[in-house]
């Protein structure tokens, strides 16, 4: 097995990486937690996929199954969930418990971090995606008015749990997404495992991958729990992948896939532009830039929140392949994206 201890304000926790920790899920969690009862949110698709599975090791908890899209990560599900809980006399001394994908963790994560003034709660992401990238750092949050993660949050998880066998059923497209914010990370930090990956079979050491994504964006979260300057190295790709998302009402692209748009429109002018090729073709990610007009890619990042005073600042690469935050107004943008077409 492998761990990581990550440093929070608030609190240190875990991570454990290991194939099939999941079928002894509560007793772990019952060991770290014994005096707390548990409330289990899982992801439809999820439970549907691990039903007997999931009844074997949790036949006596509670449980809530819910449909997780973008279009339910929204304030009407966390009041859902809220009624649950309350009709459940959850206090703060239990613990929420989310299983499934980065939107299922957001979601949870945003409830744990408001009711009764913020409980605790463990993910268990089942994702590629949520694996390396959403259960760590404790963003927490969920959409509004059709923009993504507008209401949120910091608050970090008391545990995680990742059992790289939940792959198994995922669907190729969301394995895809995944792959995106991990190679966005190994950019940013650790150019090296991008030539590893791109001699490995696809998905080949997938655990170990995980392992180092997670470090990298553990070392951001740990200098900047509160994005105030570093961390804002982790949106690289993100200010154009939002953009296109929201533009196609999260229908065409997942999220992964429109950040991998997103950082190709970025590193065209890299080093790292024959590289990024070669993954898009070995991973199948996309990379055709959409046909979208610039005023609405623009009026999509007025709402963005990394737009101060009708500036954004973009993660870019200079030629030394080192990555630098560059503040850029609305209008370069809109002509960076032009010029990547
Ligand atoms: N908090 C953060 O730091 C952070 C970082 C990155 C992304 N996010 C958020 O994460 C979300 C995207 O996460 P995602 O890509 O995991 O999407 P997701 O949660 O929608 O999962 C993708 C799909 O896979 C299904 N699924 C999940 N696990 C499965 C499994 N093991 N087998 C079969 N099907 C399974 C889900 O039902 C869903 O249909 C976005 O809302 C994004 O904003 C958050």
């Amino acid at each position: 097995m492998r761990t990581l201890n990550v440093h929070s304000k608030t609190h240190n926790y875990d991570i454990d990486i290991k194939n099939s920790i999941f079928k002894d899920a509560f007793l772990r969690i019952k060991e770290k937690f014994p005096e707390s009862k548990f409330v289990f949110v899982i992801d439809q698709n999820v439970f549907q996929c691990y039903d007997h599975q999931i009844q074997d090791i949790l036949y006596d908890e509670d449980i809530i199954v819910l449909d997780m899209t973008e279009k339910t990560k929204n304030m009407k599900t966390v009041e859902f969930v809220y009624s649950r809980l309350h009709k459940l006399a959850i206090s703060r001394q239990d613990v929420l418990v989310a299983i499934g994908g980065g939107i299922t963790t957001d979601l949870v994560g945003f409830v744990a971090a408001t009711y009764l003034r913020g409980i605790r709660h463990i993910n268990i992401p089942t994702t590629l995606l949520s694996m390396v990238d959403a259960t760590i750092g404790g963003k927490v949050g969920v959409n509004y008015k059709g923009m993504k993660n507008q209401i949120g949050s910091f608050h970090a998880p008391v545990y995680v749990m990742i059992d790289p066998n939940f792959l198994k059923t995922l669907d190729k497209v969301d394995l895809r997404s995944g792959v995106s914010e991990m190679v966005k990370v190994f950019y940013l930090k650790r150019p090296d495992l991008i030539n590893k990956l791109l001699k490995d079979e696809p998905y080949e050491h997938i655990d170990e991958y995980i392992f180092e994504s997670l470090s990298i964006k553990k070392y951001y979260v740990e200098e900047d729990e509160f994005e105030s300057n570093l961390r804002m190295y982790l949106n690289f790709g993100h200010t154009y992948g939002h953009a296109i998302e929201s533009f196609y009402r999260f229908k065409k692209y997942s999220h992964g896939e429109a950040v991998w748009l997103g950082m190709g429109i970025i590193l065209k002018d890299s080093n790292f532009y024959d590289s990024y090729l070669k993954l898009t073709e070995k991973y199948k990610l996309p990379n055709h830039i959409p046909n979208i007009k610039v005023e609405y890619l623009v009026k999509a990042m007025k709402h963005d929140k990394k737009n101060i005073n009708g500036n954004i600042h973009i993660v870019d690469f200079n030629n030394q392949n080192q990555p630098y935050l560059h503040e850029l107004d609305l209008e370069s943008i809109g002509e960076k994206y032009l010029n990547a077409k």
